[in-house]
Parts: structure tokens; sequence; C-alpha cells
């Protein structure tokens, strides 16, 4: 399948960790879904779409491999059937039951689904790859995709939650980035960098909460758990909760700067957060979940267009768009959540603590106060 700009332009549409279910043909959060992939395929007529992960449930492959086959299937219908291609990443969850190469096979199967494994057997991961998008003419590559592999948990904990990408399909990464400047006249080929977790320089978009910012500001994940974060000035999005990257770095980023080329970075995982930002000079974002299923605040689940342009590729455009801007109507959530927006629900969820908390002490108030009428009288 050979992609290609089309009258200077390519549009990327991006969807974030959809975790779609066994039961997805009964199912209203599967139906809600698909109402956002339909309206944004109709609004914005991509050349591509891109997966970032935690697409299904891959439980479904051990039991069933051709019902788990029928549901990625079912899943990319509305891409597919408009003849649009789609390329997706591994997330974590598909690294879950042990059977990543049925599963990247499965993928692969499928007709307008690009995912494969690009690198030898012996490299880390499962789905390394590479897509090149050719001139509006056909005639050379002037843009690369990478699609890498961020792997599951790491195997030791107590080093790091999530796992990183490792020095191998790094190494790898660099080799094939030489070849690419080689085949464009000896300048780092641009190129966007698409994987599940997102790179522990996330972290460089956000800052430390002040006092009186702690109500709006997110938790740090795992070794960030002692600080409270907001965004910097520039990043734009919501920061819904700590990004779980991992906690050693690797050194993806820095490979990234050292072999030039690389604009942007996008990430899923994280089922709230859709902030993005330049930190070095890349630009990375990070995507919620584009369905229902994941934990996500009311209907803000939202994809995301990124629109290059072939004479100006460092000037790429973006823009997010989130259920309840394509004007649908919620049918999965209940009446009361599907009002609430991400800002909303914080507050709701803060509330509901000081309530919670204040009904605890007068609890306990009630408590000693019979206690003491009934000992002391
Ligand atoms: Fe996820
Ligand atoms: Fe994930």
């Amino acid at each position: 399948m050979k992609l290609k700009f089309n009258e200077g332009k390519f549009k990327i549409l991006l969807f974030g960790d959809i975790h779609e279910n066994h039961d997805y043909k009964t199912s209203l959060n599967f139906k809600d879904m698909q109402k956002l992939m339909n309206a944004a395929l109709d609004e914005f007529k991509p050349d591509l779409c891109v997966l970032l992960g935690d697409n299904c449930n891959t439980g479904k492959y051990e039991e069933n491999p051709e019902a788990f086959k029928e549901m990625v299937s079912d899943l990319v219908k509305p891409i597919t059937s408009r003849g649009i291609p789609v390329a997706s990443v591994l997330g974590n969850h598909e690294h879950d039951h042990g059977h990543e190469d049925e599963v990247v096979a499965v993928y692969g199967s499928i007709d307008g689904v690009i995912m494969r494994n690009d690198t030898p057997a012996e490299v880390t991961g499962n789905a390394n790859f590479k897509e090149l998008i050719y001139s509006s003419d056909g005639e050379k590559p002037v843009f690369c995709l990478w699609f890498i592999d961020s792997n599951n948990c790491h195997e030791d904990r107590n080093v790091s939650h999530y796992d990183f990408v490792h020095t191998d399909q790094i190494e790898w990464f660099e080799a094939e980035s030489a070849k690419l400047k080689e085949l464009n006249g000896g300048k780092p080929m641009p190129s966007f960098v698409f994987q599940h977790t997102p790179v522990p320089e996330e972290y460089e978009l956000l800052r430390k909460a002040k006092l009186w910012e702690i109500p709006v500001s997110v938790k740090g994940y795992n070794s960030h758990s002692g600080t409270r974060y907001v965004g910097k000035k520039g990043v734009e999005g919501y920061v819904g909760e700590g990004p779980c990257s991992p906690d050693v770095n690797n050194g993806q980023f820095a490979s990234w700067k050292k072999v030039g080329g690389v604009l942007g970075a996008f990430f899923g995982h994280d089922h709230l957060n859709d902030f993005s930002g330049f930190h070095d000079g890349i630009f990375m974002a990070q995507h919620k979940t584009a369905g229902f299923r994941a934990y996500t605040d009311g209907c803000r689940s939202c994809v995301r267009l990124v629109t290059i342009d072939e004479k100006n590729p460092e000037k790429f455009t973006h823009q997010l768009k989130r259920f309840k801007e394509f004007g649908l109507k919620c049918e999965c959530l209940g009446p009361i959540f599907k009002r609430f927006s991400d800002r909303q629900s914080f507050y709701m969820h803060l509330f509901a603590n000081i309530g919670m908390g204040v009904a605890g002490v007068a609890a306990v108030g009630f408590i000693i106060k019979k206690l003491i009428e009934h000992f002391g009288g």
C-alpha cells in the first residue's frame, strides 16, 4: 500500500485506546465509538488513520482467533469501507496474553490494515515498522512514519512499572534513519513517531503545580508521584492524569534528537490526557481514548487530525475534536455523567470527596457522642 501526498497535503486521523471488548456487537459503548469514528471520517476525510494501541482485548484471540479477527475488522470497518488505510501500533494490552506475533498477523491480514514487524526476530518488540509517504507525483519518498512497539510492563517493577523502547529497537531506528538520510540527499528525512506508551520527556511539558493550582493539578505517576503537575505555558489540551511513562529513560528521545528529522511524536496509553506541546524542538501529543470502554471523562472522547504540508513539513498543523463537539448523542453513559466535561468531572469528584469526608467526620462525631452518653451517663 503506497502512501502519497494528495495535492500537497497528507492528513492523518488518530484514535487513542479504544479498548474494544468481546461483547461489542451488543454494546452501546461500541456504537458510540463508531459514531465518533464515522463523524470524524466524514468531516476530515483523512489519507491515513492511526490506532495508538490498546485497541481490542487480545484475550479473545486466545479463546477464538476467528472471532478476534472479526472484532478487529468490525472495529476498523468505518475506515476500511471508505478505502482509507489504517495503521496500528501495539499497546501494552496487546501484549497481555502472549500471542503478539499472531495478533500482529491478524491485523496485517485484514484488507486496508497496516501492522507488521520489520525488525529481525531477536530485536525487542513485535511490531516495529515504518511507512514512507511519497510526493504528490508518487516519484519519491519525502516523509517517514515510524511505528514503534513500546512493549508491556517492565519485567522488574522495581526498575520501572512500564517497559521502555529497548536499545536494540533504538539501534534499528538509527540504522534505518541513516538509510533514509542517504535517500533524502544527505538530509534527515522529516518524520513522525507513533507509539503507545509515552517517553519520559512528556513530563517536560508539565511543571510543578503552585499551591493555589492544586485543585486543577494531577498527581505524577509512579516515580513522579510525589509531585502534582499542571501544563507548562504553551501546552495545549487537557492534563487529566499523571503521564504513565516508563520510570527509566532509555534514551529514545535523545536518539530522535541525535538522528534529526523527527518533527513529532504521538502517544496513547493515558486515557484522559490530550495535551500537546514542544520540548526541545520536538512536538509531543498525548491522545485520550477515542472510545467509551476505557476510563474517560464524560463525552470528551476525541480524535486528533494532523495535516502535513508536502512543501513545508515542519509547519504541520493539528486539531482535536471531541465527541460532543461533533454534535453526537451519547447513548452509553448515564444522564449525569455524559453532561460533565473533564474539568467539571474533576470538580464533581473533588466535591464528592469533600462531601464524603464531611459525612465521615460527622458520623465519627455522632458515634463518639453516643459512646460518651452511654458510658458517661
Ligand atoms: Fe489503554
Ligand atoms: Fe496502555
